[in-house]
């Protein structure tokens, strides 16, 4: 049987519409989800949608429609967007389906009757856009931290998650696990976060009622984060010990943006312990996108939409850029100038115009039919190892969550076939006819070179993927056999690969 990995994205707020935040996630986790089936795993990957609580509830009273109606209009476009992208997701969760609110329902009920949820009453400030209730010391200039808008004094009776007894063992699982959160800079943040001291966290609301009800007590919705971190768990069937739930969790890793660590690796750990249940393997959170150096806000009219992104310069220089242009973890910027860069010099220049090069050189000279290469020389047998040792720095990379650095040792390849065509020069090979051994030799290092690039590149390009296999004569199915040096067979056709990028004026 093949062995399991889950990953999942954050489920997406309803009352907005996707922009490259999202988009960013759902690719990271598209990108490992198809790097891990190509190394044999049976994946899960979960995506969906977050559609309860005050924020919706008010998004749709200002559009004048119901919160589902709302839901169902905009769930659509995510949805949309994710097939646009190539997101190879195997399941999508709605908060509003029946089998989350079953669940949630189910865990708020087990972890009261355990005796880790209690009714009590609560009085703080809160800031409705990030549905989070803050202490009067947590709070800059009377705003809240986080978003630094205005926060308002509630009071209300509530349901109380005993967060505060599971402190000391979040800190020891957190110590005893070094990978449990990454990058390491947020694990040191969570860590003096939790060394502060844990509160006990309301859970439940009764100022609206936009959300699942609390079972026995139905004037209190359940607090929005609470439902919605309970996703990752109900899209695999629970609380019902179904075959998907037994297979995949605890899930291998939940991908996150750095805004709502939080949440992940405070709060859902500690309701996971309460009711019993395994914690996650991993939680990762990944920077934040500025755009043209500001910060992307509806208010500066400055949001990029992916579908527009699309339109523009195609869906895999979307998903290269991405995951290219900044290292994982970290805080990037979104220019049109940069991507244009990425798009002319990485992608139009190295790699598509490497392909086309050879593949004609392989028209030319052999009518396309690739022939029996004879013993390796030096050069040959370099090209060779620098990229069967890529296949291994990606897959360490894949497991750090570098898909920067594995980019970079694919492009090492690239750039060493490139510069392999202008030492061997097989266009002065092909003038001597003594010499057609070795131009067969050279044509086969170089082909397959790429061949095996541009399998592994499967899991961040998949649409470029399929052309340059199609050129190179190869089945467009991959698995990790594929990425074995000698894949290549004499005798195959090739024909020549159009540009996969078209050059763009910067
Ligand atoms: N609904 C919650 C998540 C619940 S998960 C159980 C939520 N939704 S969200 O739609 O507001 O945000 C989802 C993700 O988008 C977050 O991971 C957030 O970090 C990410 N991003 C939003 N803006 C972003 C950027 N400008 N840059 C990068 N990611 C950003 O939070």
């Amino acid at each position: 049987m093949k062995p399991a990995f889950y990953v999942t994205t954050p489920i997406y707020y309803v009352n907005d519409v996707p922009h490259i935040g999202h988009a960013y996630t759902t690719v990271a986790a598209d990108v490992l989800a198809r790097y891990k089936r190509l190394m044999g795993y049976e994946v899960c990957f979960l995506t969906g949608s977050d559609e309860h609580g005050q924020k919706v509830e008010k998004a749709a009273i200002t559009a004048g429609e119901t919160p589902l109606e709302l839901a169902d209009r905009v769930v659509k476009r995510f949805q949309a967007l994710w097939e646009r992208l190539g997101i190879s997701n195997t399941d999508f969760i709605r908060t509003t389906q029946e089998r989350h609110k079953k669940g949630v329902a189910h865990i708020f009920t087990d972890i009261l009757e355990k005796g880790d949820i209690y009714l009590g009453e609560y009085e703080d400030w809160y800031c409705t856009p990030c549905e989070t209730f803050w202490t009067e010391t947590q709070l800059s200039d009377n705003r809240c931290p986080d978003c630094n808008r205005p926060v308002e004094k509630l009071k209300e009776e509530s349901y109380f998650f005993r967060m505060s007894k599971y402190q000391q063992a979040l800190l020891e699982h957190i110590e005893a696990n070094p990978d449990f959160i990454q990058p390491k800079s947020k694990r040191n943040e969570i860590i003096s976060f939790v060394k502060e001291g844990l509160r006990d966290l309301s859970v439940s609301r009764t100022t609206f009622t936009w959300g699942i009800p609390v079972p026995g007590n139905e004037k209190h919705v359940i607090y929005v984060w609470f439902d919605a971190l309970t996703n990752y768990v109900t899209a695999l069937g629970y609380p019902d010990a179904t075959p998907e739930y037994g297979r995949f969790w605890p899930v291998d890793v939940h991908l996150i943006g750095k805004d709502i660590l939080r949440f992940h690796s405070v709060y859902w750990p500690t309701f996971l312990m309460a009711a019993g249940l395994p914690l996650p393997k991993k939680v990762y959170a990944h920077g934040w996108w500025t755009v043209e150096g500001q910060k992307m806000s509806k208010s500066l009219q400055n949001v990029v939409e992916p579908n527009m992104l699309i339109d523009k310069y195609g869906v895999d220089v979307v998903r290269y850029f991405l995951l290219r242009e900044v290292p994982f973890g970290l805080d990037g910027d979104f220019s049109h100038a940069a991507l244009v860069q990425r798009l002319n010099s990485d992608l139009a220049n190295d790699l598509g115009n490497l392909l086309s090069r050879s593949t004609a050189m392989a028209v030319k000279y052999f009518n396309g039919v690739l022939p029996e290469p004879a013993e390796l020389t030096e050069s040959d047998l370099a090209l060779k190892k620098k990229t069967v040792e890529m296949v291994t720095a990606v897959d360490a990379c894949m497991d750090d969550l570098a898909f920067s650095k594995a980019l970079q040792a694919i492009w090492d390849v690239i750039s060493a076939g490139n510069k392999y065509i202008d030492e061997q020069a097989p266009w002065t090979l092909a003038k001597d006819q003594a010499l057609n051994d070795r131009l067969a030799t050279v044509m086969y290092c170089l082909l397959e070179s790429q061949r095996i690039v541009h399998c592994i590149l499967s899991a961040f390009l998949p649409a470029t993927t399929e052309k340059a296999l199609c050129s190179l004569g190869c089945p467009k199915e991959v698995d990790q056999a594929v990425l074995a040096w000698g894949g290549l067979k004499a005798g195959t056709t090739v024909c020549k690969a159009e540009a996969l990028f078209p050059r763009m004026e910067g």
